[in-house]
């Protein structure tokens, strides 16, 4: 036993590497969206996309890491043993070796919690890869968590999780993939936007109208992939291009109307590339399509500043400036209620970053 603690303090000691953290990080939400993958390598995205953190949707994970002669991962739920995440998390394991060789050996116990209710269809995969990557780079204890190198090698990390999640590390918008317009984007991490944002555009909230938590029917993963061989595709990532280089002048001028009107056209560019992939699919529910028109009916009666998106899901995402917030709840309750399911909707501040908390 005491040969075990020496040679554990000792492993950390030699690699200056710290032995249990506790990271949350946002969820987000993509403005412009990533949807098609290169096959020049893991995650590429076929075009830039631009998203905002979601602060009050997270993930908390801790990750309790001990040196050893082989790879063995522990993996539990907000305490439950999960062992059906084990092999995605193995494989995230095994694409991460090159940039993080350390992980190739050691004992890893994972436990996360999202702080949004299981079953309402929000995808976790963004908060929670967020979260472990933050984690694993923090127990490495190598950067400076001030520097841009640090939160590149997390979002770079994070994308070998899932694609989306590279983009949770930045309160400001953060851009993934490389655009003309952004000099140090790039395929590999997602970097945020340094510019300032017009006042018009940085106070906004996103509630989320939960109108069918069950399980996607095609996986993004296999969404993505449908991309390869799309009559549609070419097009797409040429407008999903344009779009990302109007939207962040958008973003600096305040200009809201057109704000909202490439929001919309994006979200429902995405669902019209599932609806006309062969095999075809729809993930869009008949509530879905009653909530954007209530939203379209309100905006052109009230002229708000409000628009909505959608991820690869059903649940309607709403975006609202801040200062009208007090007209938008009582439009959520009064006419969109009836049409979630279970009368949920989770709202959340825009913004966010991981927040570490160490153990040692
Ligand atoms: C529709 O990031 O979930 O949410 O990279 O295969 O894990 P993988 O896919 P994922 O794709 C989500 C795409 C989207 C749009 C977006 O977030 O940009």
């Amino acid at each position: 036993m005491y040969l075990g603690i020496i040679k554990f303090v000792l492993g950390v000691k030699l690699l200056n590497m710290k032995s249990k953290v506790t990271v949350t990080c946002p969820s987000n939400i993509a403005l412009i969206k990533y949807w098609g993958k290169k096959n020049t390598g893991i995650q590429i995205p076929q075009n830039p996309s631009i998203s905002w953190s979601l602060s009050d949707l997270n993930a908390k994970t801790t990750v309790q890491y001990r040196p050893g002669d082989i790879r063995q991962i522990n993996f539990s739920y907000d305490g439950l043993v999960k062992e059906s995440f084990l092999p995605k998390i193995n494989e995230f394991f095994n694409r991460i070796e090159e940039i993080l060789p350390w992980v190739k050996n050691g004992i890893f116990n994972i436990d996360t919690v999202n702080n949004f209710p299981h079953g309402t269809g929000i995808a976790s995969s963004a908060a929670g890869f967020g979260a472990l990557a933050t984690a694993l780079v923090e127990l490495e204890n190598k950067l400076n968590k001030d520097t841009d190198e640090y939160w590149n090698k997390v979002s770079e990390i994070a994308r070998l999780g899932s694609g989306s999640a590279c983009r949770s590390m930045y309160s400001k918008p953060a851009i993934w993939g490389a655009s003309e317009a952004i000099h140090d984007s790039s395929d590999y991490y997602a970097v945020e936007l340094k510019e300032p944002i017009h006042p018009s555009l940085q106070n906004w909230k996103d509630c989320v109208l939960i109108i069918d938590s069950g399980e996607k029917k095609v996986s993004s993963t296999v969404g993505h992939s449908l991309l390869n061989g799309h009559a549609y595709a070419e097009a797409r990532f040429l407008q999903a291009n344009k779009n990302l280089i109007e939207l962040i002048q958008v973003l600096k001028n305040g200009n809201v109307d057109r704000f909202i009107k490439i929001v919309e056209s994006e979200a429902l560019q995405l669902h019209s590339m599932m609806m006309s992939s062969i095999p075809y699919y729809m993930l869009m529910r008949p509530n879905t399509v009653a909530v954007i028109e209530e939203i379209w009916n309100f905006r052109e009666a009230t002229n708000l500043p409000l628009c909505f998106t959608l991820d690869a899901g059903a649940n309607v995402h709403l975006l609202y400036n801040k200062e009208v917030e007090s007209s938008i709840k009582t439009f959520i309750d009064t006419k969109l209620l009836p049409y979630c399911q279970n009368a949920t909707y989770l709202c959340s501040g825009i913004g966010g970053k991981p927040q570490i908390e160490h153990h040692d």
